[in-house]
């Protein structure tokens, strides 16, 4: 279990190691905790094609759906240039909110982000999906 933001932050913290990004030097960690309390740690992947470039938000997304995993209820995200700490915010690109959108409540998902001074001190903003995604477009919006 990983219910407090400062843990599930560090998680994404510690998922910047594994980030593949030859081509922006710009390094990502996510941390996506699930309905029962697993947290899926995701990177970003770039590619030499650029485009195939996955994030590191829908890495974590698409390692927990494709275990069976649909309900979430979190994500931590770390980034900036490789090698540093985040000590910028970094928040999710477009693709990786609508991504969240096709899988969570807009109005119950927490989006948290973290920056890190050199001394390691945190700190956290907390949103809602809502807040990051207005006006969304979303499965319920074809059903009617
Ligand atoms: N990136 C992420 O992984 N997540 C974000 O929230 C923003 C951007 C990645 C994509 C690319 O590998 C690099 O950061 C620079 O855009």
């Amino acid at each position: 279990m990983m219910a407090d933001p400062e843990a599930l932050c560090h998680e994404a913290i510690k998922a910047r190691a594994f980030s593949y990004a030859p081509y922006s030097h710009f390094s990502v960690g996510a941390a996506l905790l699930s309905g029962d309390g697993t947290v899926y740690r995701g990177c970003n992947i770039e590619n030499a094609a650029y485009t195939p470039t996955n994030c590191a938000e829908r890495t974590a997304f698409f390692k927990a759906v494709s275990e069976g995993c649909r309900s979430f209820s979190a994500i931590a995200i770390a980034g900036g240039p490789f090698g540093s700490e985040p000590v910028e915010f970094c928040a999710p690109c477009g693709v990786c909110r609508q991504v969240m959108m096709e899988f969570c409540d807009p109005e119950t998902f927490i989006i948290y982000l973290v920056r890190c001074d050199a001394a390691g001190s945190c700190e956290i903003r907390t949103y809602t999906l809502s807040q990051l995604l207005p006006e969304s477009f979303g499965a319920a919006d074809l059903a009617r």
